[in-house]
């Protein structure tokens, strides 16, 4: 029987002495190999206790990186774990939308500002 890993589980096992990624909904042990990792410790760390599918394809890696995933399978990830994760995403993405918020904002004195200075310079060299 295939094992069940849990959300707590998952985030139990978040540092470098023992690390889980969650890649394409199963639970890969990554402890051993993370010293070996070509692309650095830092950036699967950076995936613990988070659903590192995303990160893991977007770097696009080779078939024998696929081989040596398979190699650490510890279990599937919970079904309802993908929630809880969604929960912590939703969290950031909050985040980075106040961000946008932000970013309009600094839009929205920069391009008075922009208008009035261009209207004054028009004034001073203009007359
Ligand atoms: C346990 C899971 C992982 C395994 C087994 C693994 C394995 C590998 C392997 C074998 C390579 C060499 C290139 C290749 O064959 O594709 C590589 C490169 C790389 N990996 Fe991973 N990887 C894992 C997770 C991750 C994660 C979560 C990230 C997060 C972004 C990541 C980022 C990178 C980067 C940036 C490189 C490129 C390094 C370079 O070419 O300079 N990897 N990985």
């Amino acid at each position: 029987m295939v094992k069940v890993i849990t959300y707590e589980e998952l985030k139990a096992h978040s540092t470098k002495d023992s690390l889980y990624v969650l890649i394409h909904g199963e639970v890969y042990d990554a402890t051993k190999f993370i010293d070996e990792h070509p692309g650095g410790d830092d950036v699967i760390l950076a995936e613990a206790a988070k659903d590192a599918t995303q990160a893991f394809e977007d770097v696009g890696h080779s078939d024998e990186a696929r081989e040596i995933l398979a190699t650490l399978l510890v279990g599937e990830f919970e079904k309802d774990g993908a929630l809880k994760l969604d929960s912590v995403n939703v969290s950031r993405s909050g985040a980075s939308v106040s961000d946008a918020v932000e970013q309009g904002s600094n839009l929205m004195y920069f391009v008075p500002l922009t208008l009035l200075g261009a209207y004054f310079a028009w004034r001073f060299y203009g007359a």
